[in-house]
């Protein structure tokens, strides 16, 4: 035998040398959710080690992340009840908790990269990413301007990259243009490129009290059988002035990833949404399963598969490992 490919894993050193994938703290996203209160902490049950934070926790989670190299976040608000209504209207009301919170951030943390969640879901009376009209149907077309307002607001408030995670068509140049047309033309698109209908959303939508009160979204994010339809989404995001394009979830789609890698020119993004965080949270409290371990095959299969970003609650737990 010449051949003896068992050469090359024989040592940990050796096998670090011929490591083809390797995954950096700077190149994660950390999920923050927010809600209206100056000091609160309180825990996601079906999201384990994660919270909903009044401004101060969120400012001292971000400083805690900053000094383990995390330098990236994306912040998504839980909205009370009574400021619920059809149009989103609280989602671009000046001074909401949220714009308050993207302010305070960049004020006390210039450096660090800020992303947004761009959809009417956290502030809508149905908990739909769109408008429901009376025939209780999503109307694409009036969505439109309803997002462009809470980017522009979001923009105004010093956000560096937008993330538009509902699934409209044409959200992406609308979205460019209104943004251009007052002057942002810094401020960055993350599209949530290929976004598909998926039961792993389910401890997000517990976080954030945003579950569909009728029907589901089928009509707008993507169906799970389908690949080539996710193209068709990347090419009409390229065109329409994105920035990065994105697949989500990240697990069951690596095959997704690896698709707009090499078809995109553009970065990456893949989301290990809560979901897959859940399960491996909660086998590995059972003893089923070695988190750790679990997390890190996990996020070395979705940078394997071409992501050149992760968004992952993991983040914290990723980069101490790393310290
Ligand atoms: C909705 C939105 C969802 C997530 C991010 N933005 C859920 C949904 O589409 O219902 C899910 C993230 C996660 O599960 O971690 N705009």
């Amino acid at each position: 035998m010449h051949n003896r490919p068992r050469r090359n894993r024989k040592s940990a050193a050796l096998r670090s040398l011929v490591r083809e994938t390797r995954l950096e703290v700077s190149q994660l996203i950390y999920p923050l959710f927010l809600l209206e209160a100056k000091k609160a902490n309180n825990p996601i049950l079906s999201l384990p080690g994660q919270s909903q934070l009044g401004l101060e926790d969120l400012l001292q989670e971000v400083e805690t992340s900053m000094n383990l190299g995390i330098e990236s976040f994306v912040l998504f608000p839980a909205v009370e009840n009574k400021h619920k209504d059809k149009t989103a209207t609280y989602s671009y009301t000046a001074d909401n908790f949220y714009l308050k919170t993207i302010r305070e951030v960049k004020k006390r943390f210039p450096e660090c990269v800020l992303m947004s969640d761009v959809a009417m879901d956290p502030y809508s009376s149905d908990g739909h990413d769109g408008y429901v009209d009376n025939n209780g149907k999503i109307d694409n077309d009036r969505t439109l301007p309803i997002l462009a307002k809470m980017a522009l607001a979001q923009a105004e408030a010093g956000i560096d990259i937008l993330g538009p995670s509902d699934m409209m068509d044409g959200r992406v140049g609308y979205l460019r243009e209104a943004l251009d047309e007052k002057g942002y033309t810094g401020v960055s698109i993350m599209s949530y490129t290929a976004k598909y209908a998926s039961a792993f959303y389910g401890p997000f939508r517990d976080a954030l009290d945003s579950a569909p009160k009728g029907g589901d979204k089928k009509t707008y994010q993507m169906d799970f059988s389908n690949k080539r339809e996710a193209l068709r989404e990347a090419m009409l995001d390229e065109d329409e002035g994105a920035d990065m394009l994105m697949v989500k979830p990240a697990l069951c789609y690596l095959d997704i990833i690896n698709d707009l890698k090499t078809f995109s020119h553009l970065p990456i993004a893949a989301y290990n949404v809560s979901g897959e965080y859940a399960m491996v949270k909660a086998a590995g409290a059972r003893g089923w399963i070695n988190e750790t371990a679990a997390m890190e095959e996990m996020l070395l299969s979705i940078r394997r598969a071409g992501a050149d970003i992760i968004l992952t609650y993991f983040a914290k737990d990723f980069a101490s490992l790393k310290k």
